[in-house]
């Protein structure tokens, strides 16, 4: 559609703006017949852009994609928003902000993402100035069944409050069903916002915001999601250790075919699981159900008992709840004990060897109707799994490298709930629903000369397999370093065979294992890293990513001070000078880690 020409082209507007200024000119006209001054309105409808800073701090991906689409409503609301990644946070100095949004999950054990935690080190310094200017809130990402929920976001709030900032809205603490919480947080926090200091920004309707319709925000998979996860083809089910080991990870193959699914190295798959079936049968003879009954499933509407406790819910850790209905409902003193204040480690000690249908099968006497058992239960969430391969390698496919859970406690056999999924229960008829959680902060180098070191002990080998084969793909030339490691080379060397014939052609440049229980003296990859010390360091002089995937409770710590004693022994320098230097590989993206 042509318009008249309100604004002349030599007038100091962009393109769009010109363009949005004449439909809005011509709007006015049509309706008043008059045309006011232009070039007085427009700095006016601008100049009431309140600027507004969204950061995130995000490991796979949850909260950047929140932070995104708080950025876009913030937008669409009249605020000049712009998002930006914690690690950049150097970027921005916040005397000068007036407004700032924090969305950020929780990992470890209560800690920052890694991307938050040098910008957590910087608010928490006892000489930051002070933010009595500033308005903020906070959205905070965490998973209840971690016992410090929410941690990390808990700290960025009080530290900002403690720094004389003003709290515009309260903050939100969401568990893994986090969209509803982070919608009224979010619409919530604009509005207290807009009256925070008195001046509304511009509206929508007023002055539209001049921002195309973010296409970040756009799902990069549109049709499939967490919430409408791919009916993938599981093709392959294969054992990756030999007999007689301790440990049992499979190799699965996932067919894409047709999904329009795609991925980068470094993403994760996510898997929505189903319960296994003898459990859920178990569960309902333990409360005398024949699984008829209705129920509300995790959408809201009602659906039969037997369907919701396959599907809907977590059916095999109990909450503090269901203990605490049972021991309300049963009078049991011991239970009772358990939950005093003060006995939080005997009640963790308790069900950690306890699942649902323990408590079930000890305490008939509680009578749970289906209802009652239901509305103790959380929903079931999706697992990640790193992904090991590259669309250039395997085009439409998508394969993981997955230990399979399963223990006794209580002398009962445990499955985890995912990984029995794909190993036991997934037949030729059956359908494995898939998503792909993009991991933007796990990223091989741009330029491919650049050198990589990837380190990834037992199932931690995933996402490098997946870079290996996609380095080859693309014909990248630089060099390529893996240490690797498990229990025992004669049964858990994983993908031996790929990783000889890499290092045979010359596309592996070195590989380090270390078989822990080989020897009398156990041995780990952080062993193997300070046997090389002087090379390690060389590389990361000579500009290698580093990167670490596998167990974030010990592996990936020890890896971490090992890397700081390379940097020190091999540079002949500092501790602190050592973790400014590994500050520094991390704000440049050479440090990268998927743990988990
Ligand atoms: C980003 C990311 C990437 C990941 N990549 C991979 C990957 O590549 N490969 C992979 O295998 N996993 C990976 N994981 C882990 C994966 O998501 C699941 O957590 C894992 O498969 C377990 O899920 P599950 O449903 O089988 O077990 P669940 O049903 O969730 O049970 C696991 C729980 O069982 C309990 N448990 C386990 N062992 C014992 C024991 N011996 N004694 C008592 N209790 C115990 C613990 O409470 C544990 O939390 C990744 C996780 C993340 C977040
Ligand atoms: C290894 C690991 C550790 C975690 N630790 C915590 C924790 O201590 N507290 C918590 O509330 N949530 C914890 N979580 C849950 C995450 O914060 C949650 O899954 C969040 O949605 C992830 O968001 P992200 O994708 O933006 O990182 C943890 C998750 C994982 C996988």
């Amino acid at each position: 559609m042509s318009r008249i020409p309100y604004i002349p082209e030599t007038a100091p507007f962009s393109p769009e703006q010109r363009e949005w200024l004449n439909g809005y000119l011509a709007g006015l006209l049509s309706d008043a017949g008059t045309l006011p001054s232009p070039v007085a309105t427009l700095p006016e409808a601008e100049a009431a852009k309140e600027p507004l800073l969204v950061l995130f701090g995000s490991q796979t991906g949850t909260a950047e994609s929140l932070a995104k689409q708080v950025k876009t409503e913030a937008a669409g609301a009249g605020f000049d928003s712009r998002i930006l990644d914690m690690a950049q946070h150097e970027s921005v100095d916040l005397t000068k902000e007036s407004k700032v949004l924090v969305v950020t999950s929780t990992w470890g054990d209560g800690d920052p993402p890694d991307n938050a935690v040098s910008f957590w080190e910087r608010l928490s310094a006892e000489d930051h100035p002070s933010l009595d200017h500033l308005h903020f809130s906070v959205l905070a990402l965490g998973d209840t069944n971690y016992e410090d929920f929410c941690g990390a976001g808990k700290k960025f709030d009080s530290r900002f409050e403690q720094l004389g900032a003003k709290r515009v809205h309260p903050r939100t603490d969401c568990d893994l069903d986090y969209e509803e919480l982070a919608k009224t947080w979010t619409l919530g926090v604009i509005e207290s916002l807009k009256s925070s200091n008195g001046t509304s920004p511009a509206t929508g309707s007023a002055a539209p915001s001049t921002e195309a319709p973010a296409p970040e925000t756009a799902p990069e998979t549109p049709t499939w999601s967490r919430k409408n996860p791919f009916p993938a083809k599981l093709v392959t089910n294969r054992k990756l250790n030999g007999e007689g080991s301790n440990k049992d990870v499979r190799h699965f193959e996932i067919d894409l075919s047709g999904s329009g699914l795609s991925y980068e190295v470094g993403d994760a798959l996510g898997v929505v699981p189903t319960n296994c079936q003898e459990l859920v049968q178990e569960i309902l003879t333990a409360i005398g159900s024949d699984g008829e009954e209705a129920v509300p499933g995790a959408s809201g509407e009602e659906v039969a008992l037997r369907h919701a406790l396959t599907t809907d819910y977590h059916i095999t850790a109990p909450s503090p709840a269901l203990l605490t209905l049972i021991a309300r409902r049963t009078g049991d003193e011991t239970l009772a004990k358990l939950l005093e204040k003060d006995a939080l480690k005997e009640r963790d000690a308790f069900l950690s060897q306890r699942e649902i249908i323990d408590l079930l099968v000890a305490f008939p006497e509680a009578k749970l109707t289906p209802k009652e058992l239901i509305g103790q239960l959380k929903k079931m969430q999706p697992r990640l799994y790193s992904i090991s391969s590259s669309l250039r390698a395997f085009p439409d496919q998508v394969h993981l490298t997955v230990s399979r859970v399963g223990y006794t406690t209580n002398s009962r056999v445990r499955k985890g709930v995912c990984s029995s999924f794909l190993s036991d229960r997934v037949d030729d008829r059956g359908t494995v629903p898939v998503f792909v959680q993009i991991s933007k902060t796990f990223r091989l180098p741009e330029n491919g000369d650049t050198p990589i070191i990837m380190v990834g002990p037992g199932t931690g080998i995933a996402p490098f397999r997946a870079f290996l084969h996609d380095r080859r793909a693309t014909g990248a030339k630089g060099d390529n370093w893996l240490f690797f490691g498990d229990q025992r080379r004669d049964t858990d060397y994983l993908y031996q065979d790929e990783l000889e014939a890499m290092v045979a052609d010359g596309h592996l440049n070195k590989l380090d294992l270390a078989f822990s229980r080989d020897q009398a003296e156990k041995v780990y990859v952080q062993d193997r890293m300070l046997e090389q010390a002087k090379e390690l360091y060389e590389w990361l002089e000579r500009g290698a990513h580093f990167y670490v995937c596998g167990d974030a409770k010990r592996m990936a710590k020890d890896v971490d001070n090992t890397l700081h004693k390379v940097i020190e022994t091999s540079g002949g320098v500092s501790p602190e000078a050592a973790a400014e230097y590994v500050a520094n590989l991390k704000k440049a993206k050479r440090y990268q880690r998927d743990v988990y």
